[in-house]
Formats: structure tokens, sequence, C-alpha cells
């Protein structure tokens, strides 16, 4: 349906009716059509109520059945918002990747286009008062941790992310957009540590863990190790145990998410060598789709 509202409003802006509107929004000015693109919230119906307000006030009735005929909804999605369309559609997505793959950045950016009271951004491990005491000790790179403890203390974490936040979310057809989530556990300390005799063990726990929550879609940002590291020494903000590990942790880390990658149809890879705004559009489209 909102397929075809925008299919309407399209053909009404480009066609000869839609002229005076295309006039109005691209005639460089307070409230300018352009200053619509990034902005958040309620900003593009203030801008609206400025246009019915402004001197130009002979195109308010125009605007008005623009409106009518859809325009707010063309106008939303011309702006980059990914949820106009996602009322009660519950859906779960995890951005992961090895280290320096901009996955902070993506989120962020995510976190900017995105509805506040339908989405829930979160984190892991972290995202719950537990999870980031948890979180300190597993980066912490004073910690000496085994890799069964460190499997474990990642579980915990994850146990109370998905009891607190997650699965609540969910349950009020929210979106949540986690910055890590299983994936990483799988790459991490399986392949990371080489610790395959686990992966039943991991399998288990992650099955308590995570019951009742729906299919996990994932955003992969690929890239390779030696550019990922180089990435978080510049950004120079402290070193964690995973940062300290050597080159060839970090090719097994990626080895173990291409693996999985190949071998699933519920995620997507991205060359995350790319800038951040082509990651953010290739993210941004497939999120979309993954909303229909
Ligand atoms: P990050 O927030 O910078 O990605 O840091 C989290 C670190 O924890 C990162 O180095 C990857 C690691 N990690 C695991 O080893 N296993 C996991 O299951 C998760 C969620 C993270």
């Amino acid at each position: 349906m909102i397929k075809d509202w925008l299919r309407g409003v399209q053909d009404f802006f480009q066609g000869r009716n839609g002229w005076p509107l295309r006039r109005v929004v691209l005639t460089p000015r307070r409230g300018d059509f352009g200053q619509l693109v990034g902005c958040k919230g309620h900003e593009p119906l203030l801008w609206l109520v400025s246009e019915l307000s402004s001197p130009k006030a002979r195109y308010a009735e125009l605007l008005w059945k623009a409106i009518n005929d859809r325009v707010l909804h063309c106008l939303l999605e011309t702006v980059h918002f990914p949820w106009i369309n996602q009322e009660d559609t519950p859906m779960f997505v995890a951005i992961e990747g090895g280290e320096g793959a901009g996955k902070d950045l993506l989120t962020e950016r995510l976190r900017r286009v995105c509805n506040p009271s339908t989405t829930v951004f979160t984190r892991e491990p972290g995202g719950t008062p537990t999870g980031e005491k948890l979180r300190a000790v597993l980066l912490d790179p004073e910690t000496d941790m085994g890799a069964e403890e460190e499997l474990l203390v990642f579980i915990a974490a994850r146990t109370a992310l998905v009891r607190q936040v997650i699965r609540p979310a969910l349950a009020e057809g929210k979106t949540v957009i986690s910055n890590r989530f299983a994936l990483s556990t799988l790459a991490y300390q399986i392949y990371g540590r080489e610790r395959n005799d686990l992966l039943e063990f991991l399998r288990q726990l992650s099955e308590r863990a995570t019951a009742g929550l729906p299919p996990v879609h994932y955003v992969l940002l690929d890239v390779p190790p030696e550019i990922g590291l180089r990435r978080v020494k510049q950004r120079n903000d402290g070193e964690t145990r995973f940062d300290a590990e050597k080159q060839a942790f970090h090719e097994r880390v990626r080895a173990g998410y291409l693996q999985h990658y190949m071998d699933t149809n519920y995620g997507m890879a991205i060359d995350a060598r790319q800038s951040p705004e082509e990651v953010f559009e290739q993210a941004i489209q497939r999120i979309r789709q993954w909303q229909q």
C-alpha cells in the first residue's frame, strides 16, 4: 500500500500539477527542502507548518492537497526515514564485523534516521547495567581469562540483554538494532580462539539465552584486519584485550564471519573498505527490504 501511495505521490510531484509545489520546495530560502535531508523526528512536520504559515501561503491549499495525496509520505521517504511502514513489525538486526570495520559509525548513522519511539539501539557486550560491568571486565587488557570463562561471560551478558531489553522491545512491536550479537561469539570465541570443540556448548547456551527471538538479520561489515587494526590505532581511544590480539587471530575472526555468511541467507555483507556513506546507503537499503 505504501508503494502505491509513493507511486501516486511521485506521479503527482513530477507531473504538471506538481509544478507549483516543486517551485515551493526547491526554491532556496527558509525551510528549504534541501535542509530536510538528514533532519530528525518531527522536523519535516515543522517544515510543513512553516510552509503553511509563510508568505507563500498561496501555496497552502496546494500543499494541503498534496499532503492528502500522501506527499508527506513521499517527503519522509525522500529524507531517508526508513521506518514509515514499520509499525508493529518487530525486527531484530545485528551489526557485525571485526575490529575497525565501522560498526559504531554505521550504528550512529542508523540511530539518526530511525524513529526513536519504534527503534531500540543497543550493544554487545553491554546494553544493561550488568552487561556494561561484564563488558569492562571482558575488554580490560589486564583480565586473565581462558576461552571457556570468556565464552560464559559473553553469554551471561547476552542473557541479561535479551531478558531486559531485546525481548520486551520486540514484544512491543519495536525494531531492535544491536551493535554486535551472537555471531560475534562464533567468530571470536570459536574461530578466533580456535576452539571448535566449544561449538556444541555454545549452541546449547545460545538456545537458552535467545529462546523465542525472531531470526536475527545481520549486516556484516567486512574489512581486512590490517586496515581495521590501523583504523583502531588511529582512533587512539585505548586498546582492548581483543585489539591486542595478533593479526592471525583477527584473520581467523574474519574467516569465521565470512564462512557463516556463505553458509546462511539471512544476512548481508558490505565491503567496509568503502566510505562510511557508501556503507550506510547499502545497509539502509537492505534494512528497508527486510522491513517489507
Ligand atoms: P566493540 O564494542 O568495540 O566491538 O568491542 C567488543 C569486543 O568484544 C570486540 O573486540 C569483540 C568482542 N566480542 C567477542 O569476542 N565475543 C562476543 O560475543 C561479542 C559480542 C564481542
